[in-house]
């Protein structure tokens, strides 16, 4: 791990907060049929309960399951290739699958699961990204719902990490490198 600090806070606390909630009313207003929402772990544990807990004033009840992807380790550039290491147990055909990341980046993560899922028998998926970075894409690619767009820093909080840290933060900083 490099020398870094992670003083600087990109997005606060009550931003996300205000944005999860217009985001929850642009995914109702799609009227979801039989949902299922499937949170990419383990950037998305804190958005996910933030969306869910908002479902409910929209009387949206989803069942929930988690997809465990493999992630970048102790580096910061992603390594282009895509690992499941802990697979969704629900049953997702003819459903609505509703995917939940972090942030989208060069799009290999979501791209990669949303074929998978379409494969397995879902009716639909579309995906929830709290970030994006649009300078990144190395797919063609593009969120159905998507928070904040940022520039091309890394970024950690909020179910975001560097090398499994500060997923802890309730914001979004900018990782400062030395
Ligand atoms: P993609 O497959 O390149 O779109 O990468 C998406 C995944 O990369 C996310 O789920 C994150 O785990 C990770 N990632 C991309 N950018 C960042 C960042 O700035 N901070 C922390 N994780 C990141
Ligand atoms: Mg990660």
């Amino acid at each position: 791990m490099r020398a870094h600090d992670v003083k600087e806070i990109l997005i606060d606390k009550a931003a996300i907060a205000a944005r999860v909630e217009t985001l929850v009313d642009e995914i109702a207003a799609t009227e979801p049929d039989s949902l299922v929402v499937i949170g990419i772990l383990k950037g998305s544990f804190m958005f996910l309960a933030d969306l869910l807990r908002s479902f409910h004033r929209h009387n949206l009840h989803p069942r929930i399951d988690f997809l465990t992807l493999s992630s970048y380790g102790a580096d910061t550039v992603s390594s282009g290739t895509v690992e499941i290491i802990h697979d969704i147990g629900e049953n997702i055909v003819g459903a609505d699958v509703l995917v939940v990341d972090d942030i989208l980046d060069t799009g290999r993560t979501l791209a990669m699961t949303k074929q998978l899922l379409l494969e397995r028998g879902a009716k639909s998926v579309h995906s929830c990204v709290l970030l994006e970075k649009k300078a990144h894409r190395a797919v063609d690619f593009e969120a159905d719902f998507s928070g904040f767009e940022i520039d091309n820093h890394f970024v950690v909080g909020y179910g975001l990490d560097y090398d499994n840290l500060y997923r802890e933060l309730p914001h979004i900083a900018k990782v400062a490198f030395k």
